[in-house]
């Protein structure tokens, strides 16, 4: 009979068959006539168990060779084995060596610092931790795009070479752009995808952001995924209603699937289980009398820090949404509050347990005088936003969006500490390798 080639993750299916595994080997132990190999192949792991006598003499002295990383196939048959993690065992009757090292893998069971496990990314991707994070992601992704697609939203891909500043002329990555001069890289999709929500009504992105970050912080990266939402006839209140039911559907579709993962990475899911809405609203000047009290006072117009942030979530057990900041610590197109026109018609939404900001959303500047003005004041280019105010002289209707900063997202679920083990490869002001 020919070997069925089969993934780990299918073992329980094929108790007591003879199957292939194809994978690499993370560690392997001995106790004489027996050699323990410990294999993965991306959907799980398992245990092949070697025994002198019951496998060829070539294939014994074959498994005792394997370097750690070394690519194989392995026959054997499947065992049921309630100890064990995946439930099953494999009894090792052939292996096909593919490559075998000729090196000492980099990584081992050792501590490494930091900055080393960065350097060897390519091949940290390998290890438990990485591979749980970045699985928590992927579901995270089909999740979010779950969300929208049921509610009927179109999504639209905004271009990532643009020649409009979306947020901040401070951190704008700019390449050369043939006779037409410096585009930049897009920070935000959002001025794109307010002009195809007045085309499909509900509309949502999801692709890379950059931004020339100076700053080395645990939650800055200069190359993160961003998924946003706009929605035409939206007020900010309605927003925030989106966005607290796209949070909890999230949250909730990470804990129904992702539970393995979850206990991998030690994560205490009773936070993640209080995350349903509502959530919290207080607003900007409710939150700087908050911060006085507890001892890490802001003067009223300052933005908040990360600092900040952290210590007024620790004061809710749910996200919270911060609303109407100030002016001028916000971008031009937010739209001004009627009844304080110190400040716009804003939220944020910060992430409990300290991790805060996870997404920035508001009520869009809909009146074309006033935007015009904004844009004025802020010196941009009035000509490369002409097609921006178009939207304001063809039918201007209120509306809102959002953006969820992925990796943001992605480190307060898996309960991280710093963003960058939130992306495959992450692009930080001191990294470019791998
Ligand atoms: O608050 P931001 O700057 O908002 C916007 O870009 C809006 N145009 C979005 C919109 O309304 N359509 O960024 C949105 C989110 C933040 O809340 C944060 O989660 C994430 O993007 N973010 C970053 N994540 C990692 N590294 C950075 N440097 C980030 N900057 C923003
Ligand atoms: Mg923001």
């Amino acid at each position: 009979m020919k070997d069925k080639r089969i993934y780990i993750s299918q073992l329980q299916d094929h108790i007591g068959e003879t199957v292939t595994i194809c994978g690499w080997l993370y560690n392997i132990r001995s106790k004489g006539k027996i050699l323990f190999l410990q294999l993965r192949d991306g959907s799980g792991r398992v245990q092949g168990v070697v025994v002198k006598g019951q496998c060829t003499e070539e294939c014994f002295a074959s498994c005792e060779s394997l370097k750690m990383e070394a690519s194989i196939n392995v026959t054997g048959m499947v065992r049921e084995d309630r100890r064990a993690p995946s439930g099953v065992e494999l009894t090792v009757t052939d292996i096909k060596v593919v490559q075998n090292p000729e090196e000492d893998y980099p990584i081992s069971k050792k501590e490494h610092g930091i900055d080393f496990l960065l350097e060897h990314r390519h091949l940290w991707l390998r290890s438990s931790r990485p591979e749980a994070i970045l699985k928590i992601r992927s579901n995270a992704v089909s999740i979010l795009r779950r969300f929208f697609n049921e509610r009927g939203f179109i999504l639209i891909d905004t271009p990532i070479l643009t020649g409009s500043i979306g947020e901040s002329a401070s951190t704008l990555f700019s390449v050369d752009y043939f006779d037409l001069g410096k585009a930049y890289l897009a920070q935000t999709g959002q001025l794109y995808l307010e002009a195809a929500c007045m085309a499909f009504g509900r509309v949502y992105n999801f692709g890379p952001t950059f931004r020339a970050e100076k700053s080395k912080t645990r939650r800055h990266l200069t190359e993160f995924w961003m998924l946003e939402s706009e929605v035409a006839f939206l007020d900010n209140e309605g927003n925030m209603k989106l966005q607290e039911e796209m949070v909890s559907y999230l949250v909730e579709g990470i804990l129904a699937s992702n539970e393995k993962e979850l206990e991998l990475l030690g994560r205490d899911t009773e936070p993640l289980k209080k995350v349903k809405p509502p959530f919290p609203r207080i607003t900007y000047s409710e939150a700087v009398k908050l911060l006085e009290k507890l001892g890490k006072p802001i003067q009223w117009g300052d933005d908040l820090g990360g600092d900040e942030e952290t210590v007024l979530t620790e004061q809710f057990e749910k996200p919270i949404f911060i609303v109407n900041y100030p002016k001028e610590a916000k971008a031009f197109y937010m739209k001004e509050n009627p009844e304080d026109t110190r400040t716009v018609l804003c939220a944020d939404l910060l992430a409990p347990e300290g991790y805060g900001e996870i997404i920035g959303g508001s009520q869009r500047e809909d009146d074309y005088h006033k935007l015009l003005s904004r844009i004025r004041e802020e010196k941009l280019p009035e000509e490369a936003y002409a097609w921006y105010l178009d939207l304001r002289k063809f039918g201007s209707v209120p509306h809102s969006g959002f953006g969820l900063g992925l990796e943001r997202t992605i480190t307060w679920i898996t309960g991280n500490r710093h963003i960058r083990e939130a992306i495959p490869f992450p692009r930080t002001i001191s990294r470019l390798y791998p």
